[in-house]
């Protein structure tokens, strides 16, 4: 015990000797000028090859690119760093400085995000985008604010399908007594409950452990993230239902972007806004790649409903629109509605 001490110290001169006289015996060469670089963490849930994972990468090289290597951007895919319920956390105390988090998980600061959950709210992507680009969205990112959180963009995904593991899901009733994973909030609940089925919310990086061990019978997500996650090898049905969105807000900690040097910050916002197009190609593109891959692996049989029996889920669903119009207000319905008209 008494002796480790001087060797301990010994061994540490010996340390601090070399590496002050560094190459050359001279001390290691002052870096008073060289100034480190500012690292941005974004950290994400989902697999690299989704649409938000190849975004979130292309804002890394753009980003990195414009401020010459000021800006570093370290992406954290699947859960590394942060999962679902911790990730908003840490972005709002700075130990992240990006998250994407689907825009359902926000409803803890702002119920009215469960707008996208509503279901067949959007016939198609033209309206999803037009209603990010409205003023309703803008209001929605700018009630993120009062807690140190802002929203940069919105990156689209796509429209979910619902898988399970028990049986084809062609009408209602096939719904009845089944159990389904959703990603948080009172509306998925109810969306389930319409249609006699129950859920429990269970983080992305879960999912697949719960499936499998038949926690739950099944899921609803987007034909990219079923295939990245795999879910056909513990998945035998898919219907193909576009009911429902997934989309995602870019969130920073606002402390942090504001802290930015001005010219900084514009790098920052370029490389943000020309991610975002690029999120939308990519979004489009992998969903098809998605489908076609989930259909040629032949594990989970797909069924294709007939416009009639698209009508007869619509229509059991539809009472969830009543029973949250005042949480998520008419102003914000009618909007989303409104995108939808040409
Ligand atoms: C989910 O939990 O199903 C999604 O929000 C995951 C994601 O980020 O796409």
């Amino acid at each position: 015990m008494f002796r480790k001490k001087p060797i301990l110290a010994i061994s540490s001169l010996l340390i601090l000797t070399l590496s002050l006289v560094g190459c050359g015996g001279k001390p290691a060469a002052t870096t008073e000028k060289e100034v480190k670089p500012i690292i941005v963490k974004f950290a994400h849930v989902v697999t690299p090859d989704t649409p938000k994972g190849q975004a979130a990468l292309k804002f890394k090289e753009l980003a990195e690119q414009k401020t010459n290597g000021k800006v570093i951007v370290e992406v954290y895919p699947s859960s590394q760093l942060y999962g679902d319920k911790e990730e908003l956390e840490a972005a709002q105390s700075g130990n992240v400085q990006i998250i994407a988090p689907s825009v359902t998980k926000l409803v803890g600061l702002n119920p009215k995000f469960q707008y996208t959950d509503l279901p067949f709210l959007f016939p198609n992507n033209e309206a999803v985008y037009k209603f990010f680009a409205s003023d309703e969205m803008k209001g929605l990112m700018n009630s993120l604010d009062k807690y140190n959180l802002q929203g940069l963009a919105v990156w689209p995904n796509g429209f979910k399908q619902f898988t399970n593991n028990k049986r084809p899901l062609v009408t209602p009733e096939d719904f009845k007594g089944l159990k389904f994973r959703t990603q948080a909030g009172k509306v998925l609940e109810a969306q389930f409950k319409a249609l006699g089925a129950g859920s429990a919310t269970i983080a992305f990086g879960e999912t697949y452990a719960a499936l499998q061990q038949g926690t739950v019978d099944g899921q609803e997500n987007t034909y990219n993230n079923i295939d990245t996650q795999k879910y056909q090898e513990i998945q035998k049905y898919l219907t193909v239902s576009n009911h429902g969105r997934l989309d995602y807000m870019i969130i920073v900690n606002k402390d942090f972007w504001s802290g930015l040097a001005p010219d900084i910050r514009k790098a920052l916002d370029d490389s943000m806004a020309e991610a975002t197009k690029f999120s939308v190609e990519q979004a489009e593109l992998l969903d098809k790649k998605s489908m076609d891959n989930l259909k040629k692996s032949g594990k989970i049989q797909f069924t294709e409903l007939t416009p009639a029996q698209l009508g007869v889920f619509q229509e059991t669903m539809k009472p969830v629109y009543a029973q949250f119009e005042s949480v998520l207000s008419k102003e914000l319905i009618d909007a989303a509605i409104k995108a939808g008209k040409k």
